[in-house]
């Protein structure tokens, strides 16, 4: 998924790395199951307790076994103690449905009050677990999230976010 390419200089190589995403103007354009798994993970912002951010995340894990897992952020006083919408939906599924492939996360985020959905990536940690699980099921985890202006832009493998990613395979 990821393309190398490496440039030769007179002591060390540059690698060169490809990344891309894809970006649709609009919702409308997404795939069927993708435009039902977005709104979903929208229909989650409404969900979350953010008291302190007031930044609601909502999210989807479309499984291979047809089932949808949803989560949305978790705040708490003691600001570490609480949680992202990806991690909780990730976690849950991991949980309910252990081993099974996640096929697709849907990540979508919210102002307290507006119906207006911002633009969101992963965060670093989120990325991480990401990976993990990707690694873990050895097949790609697609990852579909809301752009600028309205268009969603999507990653087909946590490779696309995360590059160089740290995995239990270093630890052999
Ligand atoms: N947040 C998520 O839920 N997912 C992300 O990928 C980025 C951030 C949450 C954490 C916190 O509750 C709020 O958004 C502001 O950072």
């Amino acid at each position: 998924m990821l393309y190398y390419s490496t440039l030769t200089t007179l002591m060390s190589k540059k690698i060169k790395l490809d990344i891309f995403l894809e970006e649709y103007d609009s919702d409308t354009q997404l795939p069927a199951e993708s435009l039902m798994l977005i709104n979903q993970a929208r229909d989650n912002c409404k969900k979350a307790y953010a008291p302190y951010s007031n930044f609601l995340v909502g999210a989807v894990a479309l499984l291979e076994n047809g089932e949808i897992v949803s989560g949305s952020n978790q705040e708490n006083a003691a600001s570490p103690s609480g949680l992202c919408a990806e991690r909780v939906a990730l976690f849950a599924a991991a949980a309910r449905y252990p081993g099974t492939v996640i096929k697709k996360l849907a990540v979508s985020a919210a102002k307290q009050g507006q119906n207006i959905y911002q633009t969101i990536t992963p965060c670093g940690c989120c990325r991480q677990t990401i990976s993990e699980y990707q690694t873990r099921q050895n097949q790609p985890i697609e990852i579909i999230m809301e752009g600028h202006g309205g268009r969603i832009q999507v990653a087909r493998s946590i490779d696309m976010l995360l590059p160089f990613k740290f995995s239990f395979r270093h630890l052999d």
